[in-house]
């Protein structure tokens, strides 16, 4: 025993020093230029390439985004590193060049990329080898290549899995008829025969008795306590769903996911709503935004297909509302968005975790009111607002609330 584990602990410490040996000679080889150019990084580089950027890029020209070779003379390590993690800040920061670049490729955006530092440099080892030897046959040509593959696994369908429920359901019916037939055949069989023991006899004797079992009280039992958990959890969704819609998740025409777009790669909601900040509506994005990427984003992806069919047709997708005040009220999303400074989550909730948006909150006139009640009118800097600061500070100490400024006067909501 103990002769097999400090053997496991030789070999161990052996990989150890064979591990940091070879992690070494890569440093003092990427140390020129800070790529590295060994074999390993390479190909892992080739590989988190075509998993990541070959959609939008290839190495010797333009596809979505510009042609990456030569990168590294463009710009430096350290740039690349922070653009290719965040380009929105990179850009939004005012760097020249990715303001230059971004205006270049407008609308088209290249959304944050979650690769680590040392996954960026393997990735740039591959763009240099590829850039340095040309005839290398270059994998990522296609736009999207192998994205086929993983298409399917995004996650099981719900369907599928209530089917195979279903079928699983059948077979063990059909396993519970032929055990009893199988018994009786039995039971009947043994009968016929001579020298069984009086203990043996009565055994054989007994019968199975459907009758007997669906009357037993256990059964009975059972059977009410489901039905009972059934008509409570329809009664009490159908009272949920009186009046208020909160938490209405309609299921969509397309599969479009927040949390993919708007939480894992980080996309602005003002890239898709474009309103919010200009008018009264937020507006649902046209195809045509969708378009932006998905020109070249998994081209072949059934839901990505139902994108071009509706530009083909030239009709809009057909989205399900989800938040809808009646005609009376008026909201506005540029007042609270850009002149209240509240952040689309105070309403909506976390909409960057949602699959399938739900509306969050219950949308009364209550809601509003006892907001309009408790928040403070973001006045500072607002040239519009001083005036009337000015004159609420003059009468009291206590900040001027939405309320001050006519937040509860029905006109302002009321046409
Ligand atoms: C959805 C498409 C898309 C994806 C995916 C994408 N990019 Fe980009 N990339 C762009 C666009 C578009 C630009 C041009 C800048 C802009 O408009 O944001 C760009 C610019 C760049 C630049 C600057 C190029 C230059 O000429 O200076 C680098 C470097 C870069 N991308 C690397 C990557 C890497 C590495 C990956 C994968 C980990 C990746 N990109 C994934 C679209 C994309
Ligand atoms: C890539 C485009 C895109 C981005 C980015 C995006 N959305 Fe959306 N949003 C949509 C589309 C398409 C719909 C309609 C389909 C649906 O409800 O999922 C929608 C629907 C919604 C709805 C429900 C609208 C209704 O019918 O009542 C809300 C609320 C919403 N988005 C908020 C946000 C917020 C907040 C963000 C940023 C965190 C965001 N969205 C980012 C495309 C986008
Ligand atoms: C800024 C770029 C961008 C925009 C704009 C965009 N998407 Fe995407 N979308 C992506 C990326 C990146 C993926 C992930 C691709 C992957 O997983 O390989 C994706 C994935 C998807 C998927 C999943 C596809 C699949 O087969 O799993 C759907 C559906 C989708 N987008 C719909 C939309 C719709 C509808 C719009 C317009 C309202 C839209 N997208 C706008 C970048 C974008
Ligand atoms: C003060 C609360 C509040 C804030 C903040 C807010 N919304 Fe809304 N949003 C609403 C209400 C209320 C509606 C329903 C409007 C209607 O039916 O007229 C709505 C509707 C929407 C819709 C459906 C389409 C439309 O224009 O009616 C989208 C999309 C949306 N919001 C996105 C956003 C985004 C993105 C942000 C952040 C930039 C945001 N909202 C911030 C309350 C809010
Ligand atoms: C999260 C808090 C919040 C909620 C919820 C909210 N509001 Fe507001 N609302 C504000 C703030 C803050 C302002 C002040 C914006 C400004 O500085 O002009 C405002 C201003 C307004 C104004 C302009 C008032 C004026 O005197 O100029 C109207 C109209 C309004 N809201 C309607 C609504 C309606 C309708 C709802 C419900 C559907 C609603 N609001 C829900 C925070 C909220
Ligand atoms: C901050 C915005 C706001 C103010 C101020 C406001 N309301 Fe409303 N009101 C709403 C919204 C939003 C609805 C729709 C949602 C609902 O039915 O709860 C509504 C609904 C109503 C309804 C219809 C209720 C129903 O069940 O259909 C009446 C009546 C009404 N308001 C009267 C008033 C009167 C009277 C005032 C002034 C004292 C007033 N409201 C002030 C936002 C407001």
């Amino acid at each position: 025993m103990s002769i097999g584990r400090s053997v496991t602990r030789f070999r161990f410490a052996l990989m150890m020093v064979f591990g940091l040996l070879f992690s070494a000679g890569v440093y003092a080889q990427g140390a020129a230029g800070g790529i590295p150019t060994d074999e390993a990084s390479i190909s892992a580089g080739q590989a988190l390439f075509s998993g990541n950027c070959a959609s939008c890029h290839a190495v010797d020209k333009k596809v979505v985004g510009p042609a990456l070779k030569n990168v590294y003379d463009r710009r430096d390590v350290a740039w690349l590193t922070k653009f290719i993690k965040h380009p929105q800040k990179v850009i939004d920061s005012g760097d020249e060049y990715a303001v230059a670049l971004y205006d270049q490729f407008k609308p088209t955006i290249m959304p944050n990329q979650e690769v680590s530092d040392q996954e960026i440099l393997q990735i740039l080892a591959y763009v240099k080898h590829t850039t340095d030897n040309p005839p290398v046959v270059d994998e990522t040509e296609v736009p999207g290549g192998g994205e086929g593959s993983n298409a399917q696994a995004a996650g099981v369908d719900s369907n599928l899995l209530l089917g195979i429920i279903a079928v699983l359901m059948v077979l063990l019916v059909v396993v519970l008829v032929v055990l009893i037939v199988l018994a009786q055949v039995l039971s009947k069989y043994l009968k016929q025969q001579q020298g069984l023991s009086e203990e043996d006899q009565e055994y054989v004797a007994q019968k199975f008795d459907l009758m007997a079992v669906l009357k037993s009280q256990a059964f009975v039992g059972f059977a009410s306590f489901i039905f009972v958990v059934i008509v409570a959890k329809t009664v009490i969704d159908g009272l949920f769903a009186i009046g208020v819609q909160q938490g209405y998740a309609p299921d969509q025409p397309i599969n479009f996911s927040h949390k993919l777009h708007a939480g894992y790669y980080e996309i602005d909601c003002k890239y898709c709503h474009t309103g919010v900040e200009k008018s009264k509506n937020a507006n649902i994005p046209s195809a045509n935004i969708c378009m932006n990427c998905h020109n070249s984003i998994r081209t072949t992806s059934p839901e990505i297909q139902k994108i071009y069919k509706a530009i083909e047709n030239n009709e809009p997708i057909q989205w399900v509302r989800i938040h809808n005040l009646p005609d009376l009220a008026y909201f506005n999303h540029s007042q609270h968005v850009k002149v209240g400074g509240i952040e689309c989550e105070t309403c909506h909730g976390d909409i960057k975790e949602m699959e399938i948006v739900q509306q969050h909150s219950i949308l009364t006139m209550g809601w509003c009111i006892d907001c309009h009640r408790k928040t403070d009118v973001a006045a500072k800097g607002n040239a519009y607002y001083e005036k009337l600061v000015e004159i609420h500070e003059s009468k009291t100490k206590a900040p001027m609330k939405v309320e001050d400024i006519g937040g509860l006067e029905c006109a302002k909501c009321h046409y």
